[in-house]
């Protein structure tokens, strides 16, 4: 009997709903070629969902979500919106609650594509960053006093357990040794300034570099990886990173690997359920017109074939990507890429046709 998977699946706001749809459309192309099932259950979860019923997450949904074998999700972001109503209480409450500790993000400059950086090419840009996904700043932990007055007290911790950051960098270790590369490990952090967050850090990091002999234990502050990642991206082939500054330099990564439209991202339990997401957000700009890119998706997608263990359709996935961007799309910027959204799609299901 073939193999059948649950995704869940969060369209969300903006031109998620677009993204996904071209994702979802790659998915199934090669699940047929390769003898695997996928059933989609579909979450209306977003702004309109909410501006509709007031709800943003029920405990229901979670232990849905929670049951599948994948979640694959468009974008959350709703201009109407505060921000942060939906940010922390859909995306950030689904990382917690089904402990994603690692947020994967390849920064992967592909042949014809344009990197801002001069003299830089697809051999100097293809590096990978662990962004612990849980805890940090974005744990939620402070508060404030006396607030709207001239004696206002704000205070944001950052938590960092032993156990959390521990388990993020071996994941990091354990990728790295996966990765065909320079086998190296840099741990992004900020020793001289954050010493107590880093000092466990630093100190987690090198017990566990201890383990894997065959692999490089770096270190670099966070604002000299940010100098480097434009200067000397080649340097870099695992970073791992805390939740905060993992956010930070993923934007800049996605930025020098051509722009967001091709940014893939994914949230892994490895022990658990996994959710994969473009990072580019919801671009309520260039919602509906059918210009946005779908190659962060379809790469997201990758990300999920290769994490269910379908290493084979992940790779010809890959390889679709690959192709479409040198020898199709003229910029992968959205309404530049002299394709609609859909049909840079059906490119990628065309190549897996071809060659399967
Ligand atoms: C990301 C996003 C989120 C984050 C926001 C939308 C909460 O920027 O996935 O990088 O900060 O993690
Ligand atoms: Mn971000």
């Amino acid at each position: 009997m073939s193999k059948e998977y649950h995704i869940s699946v969060i369209p969300g706001d903006g031109t998620g709903p677009e993204v996904v749809a071209e994702g979802i459309k790659v998915l199934e192309n090669v699940a047929e070629k390769f003898g695997f099932k996928l059933k989609f259950t579909y979450y209306p979860l977003g702004g309109d969902h909410y501006k509709a019923t007031g709800e943003i997450l029920s405990d229901e949904t979670v232990k849905s979500l929670g049951a599948s074998d994948a979640i694959y999700l468009g974008a959350i972001g709703h201009p109407d919106v505060k921000p942060g109503i939906l940010e922390k209480g859909i995306l950030l409450n689904l990382r917690f609650l089904l402990d994603q500790y690692v947020n994967l993000r390849p920064v992967r400059l592909y042949e014809g594509v344009d990197t801002p950086l001069k003299d830089k090419g697809p051999e100097h840009i293809n590096f990978v960053v662990v962004r612990e996904n849980t805890e940090g700043l974005y744990a939620g932990a402070g508060g404030s006093l006396k607030r709207g007055t001239p004696d206002e007290v704000a205070v944001q911790e950052s938590i960092n357990t032993r156990k959390g950051v521990e388990r993020c960098i071996r994941y990091a270790f354990e990728y790295c040794r996966k990765r065909d590369k320079a086998k190296k490990v840099t741990l992004c952090g900020k020793t001289n300034v954050l010493t107590f967050a880093f000092d466990l850090w630093e100190r987690a990091f090198h017990d566990v570099a201890k383990e894997y002999p065959d692999i490089e234990a770096d270190y670099a502050h966070v604002d000299a990886i940010c100098m480097w990642m434009v200067k000397n991206p080649e340097w870099f082939d695992v970073i791992v990173t805390d939740n905060m500054f993992g956010d930070i330099i993923t934007d800049l990564g996605a930025m020098i690997q051509g722009g967001m439209g091709i940014a893939a991202g994914a949230n892994i339990n490895p022990g658990g359920v996994s959710m994969f997401e473009p990072i580019g957000g919801s671009a309520p700009k260039y919602t509906g017109k059918g210009i946005i890119n779908p190659i962060a998706a379809i790469s997201s997608a990758q990300l999920m074939l290769e994490t269910l263990g379908e290493e084979k359709a992940a790779s010809l996935v890959e390889a679709g990507v690959v192709k479409v961007l040198r020898d199709d799309i003229k910029d992968v910027a959205a309404g530049k890429m002299g394709f609609t959204t859909k049909e840079v799609g059906d490119l990628v299901v065309e190549y897996i046709e071809k060659n399967c």
